[in-house]
């Protein structure tokens, strides 16, 4: 049986490298955005170019009926064994001046949408005892005070969200990975400010995906394809982990008591 991976957000940027890495790997694919003359086209390309078999699944994942359209394939179609959750939307201005709808849509897509298409396609690699999760975060779930205020905590709820599904489904068989990019050039740039950012800060997208499917073949739980040291992340892990015998006592800490 031939598998597939279906990746949402393909109509550009990530989710479009990650489309045409994987069918270069051989993989069929399920294709999911909501500009489905984008999504054919690349299709087509990748149909003629890499000889796997490409569907299109144009879905808005902020609307219920759409996002329970993509869950449904996901639980049902069991030639699907890879999701990238890559969808994903930023841009909001300073926090006081925020647009509540415009929240309300980040949120949505950035933290629900991925939350429930994991949980969707769960169940079935948990039964099989294989398959793959890849989330895209972003490293501003490790810098909270350096962006803006929603974008990086919807990206910590991720990060946050696949080393908790690594504990649970990676000892069933299930590969879970959380992808943390850097400034990647991409249309969620404006590109305007992307051009006064510092060259050596940008990556370009190809570069950034496939660093990303090496950091998946190398069995990484969280890749952050700019970091230099691996170590480095470890040690943030370790001093992290320190902490845990020290988080819930039966009284509180010297220095609350009078
Ligand atoms: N580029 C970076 O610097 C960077 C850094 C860290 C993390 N990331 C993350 O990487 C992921 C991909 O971003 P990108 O840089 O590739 O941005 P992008 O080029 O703007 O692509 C975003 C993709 O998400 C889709 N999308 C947006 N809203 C959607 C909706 N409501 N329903 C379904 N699909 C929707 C878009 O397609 P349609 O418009 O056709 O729906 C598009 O395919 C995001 O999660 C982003 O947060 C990016």
């Amino acid at each position: 049986m031939t598998t597939k991976a279906l990746i949402t957000g393909a109509s550009s940027g990530i989710g479009e490298a990650y489309a045409d890495r994987l069918a270069r790997r051989g993989r069929d694919l399920i294709l999911v955005a909501r500009n489905a003359a984008r999504l054919e086209t690349l299709a087509a390309r990748l149909r003629a170019e890499a000889g796997v078999s490409v569907e299109i699944l144009p879905a808005d994942l902020g609307r219920a009926d759409d996002l329970a359209r993509v869950e449904a394939m996901l639980r049902d179609d069991e030639t699907i064994d890879m999701l990238v959750n890559n969808a994903g939307v930023a841009g909001e201005g300073p926090f006081a001046d925020a647009d509540p709808a415009f929240l309300t849509g980040l949120i949505n897509l950035n933290v629900l949408a991925v939350t429930r298409l994991a949980a969707a396609i769960a169940p079935r690699l948990v039964a099989n005892g294989a398959g793959a999760i890849i989330n895209l975060a972003s490293v501003t779930a490790l810098m909270p005070d350096g962006f803006t205020a929603v974008y990086p905590a919807t990206k910590a709820f991720v990060l946050a969200l696949t080393e908790a599904l690594q504990v649970e489904l990676g000892a069933k068989g299930v590969r879970v990975q959380a992808v943390l990019p850097g400034i990647t050039r991409t249309a969620i740039w404006d590109q305007e400010q992307l051009s006064q950012i510092p060259a050596e800060m940008v990556m370009e997208v190809g570069e950034m995906v496939d660093a990303a499917l090496a950091g998946l073949d190398q069995g990484e739980g969280v890749t952050i394809p700019a970091l230099p040291d691996a170590r480095d992340f470890d040690a943030y892990l370790a001093a992290r982990a320190a902490l845990r015998p020290n988080l819930s006592h039966r009284h509180a800490a010297d220095r609350y008591r009078s």
